[in-house]
């Protein structure tokens, strides 16, 4: 008897999207390092605590896919966007990005309510309120950023912003804590 309860179809859709949200991390991962590099240190929190958020998207699909008896492939992950010119890029990117992320959701979802998956279509309606939630937060720092001159941002107004990025980081251990041991 075949126990896989998810079709081809929408378990090569979920393992594509299991890779764009390793993607996701990879991209905060980087950007949160360059940040850090910069002297930004409360902006890196925030970037790291991303990262790991996105890892978190992709193993939850992982586990769907494992729970609907279907094949999880993992493959590699594609290289991260290149490094942003500014903090208003830096924001602008992750903004867009999670648009894109969107997107790919939607299409997901989409694909589900077509094939009459009603289990899948359920599970990725957490992805579907998640992207509202990440989306508005992006938009909302990226609008901070704008109102404080954009790309003409001056010291201070950035000192300030990144300091209010730390507040926000919540549990995430600071970037030079970070080890192999404790990620
Ligand atoms: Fe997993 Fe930012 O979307």
């Amino acid at each position: 008897m075949n126990t896989n309860r998810l079709s081809k179809t929408i378990t090569a859709a979920l393992n594509v999207q299991m890779t764009k949200e390793a993607h996701a991390a990879q991209i905060y991962l980087s950007y949160a390092a360059w940040a850090d590099k910069q002297g930004f240190s409360g902006t890196a929190n925030f970037l790291f605590k991303h990262a790991h958020e996105e890892r978190n998207h992709m193993m939850k699909i992982l586990e769907y896919i494992l729970k609907r008896g279907a094949e999880v492939v993992v493959t590699a992950v594609p290289a991260p966007l290149k490094n942003p010119t500014s903090i208003h890029d830096c924001f602008k990117n992750v903004f867009e990005q999670e648009v894109e992320n969107t997107k790919a959701i939607y299409k997901v979802v989409k694909m589900s309510k077509e094939e009459e998956d009603w289990a899948t279509w359920n599970f990725m309606q957490w992805f579907v309120q998640e992207q509202v939630e990440e989306e508005t937060l992006s938009m909302n720092l990226l609008n901070k950023i704008k109102i404080a001159g954009g790309e003409k941002i001056n010291g201070d107004a950035l000192y300030s912003f990144d300091k209010d990025m730390g507040k926000d980081a919540g549990e995430v251990i600071p970037a030079q804590d970070v080890t192999t041991v404790n990620p």
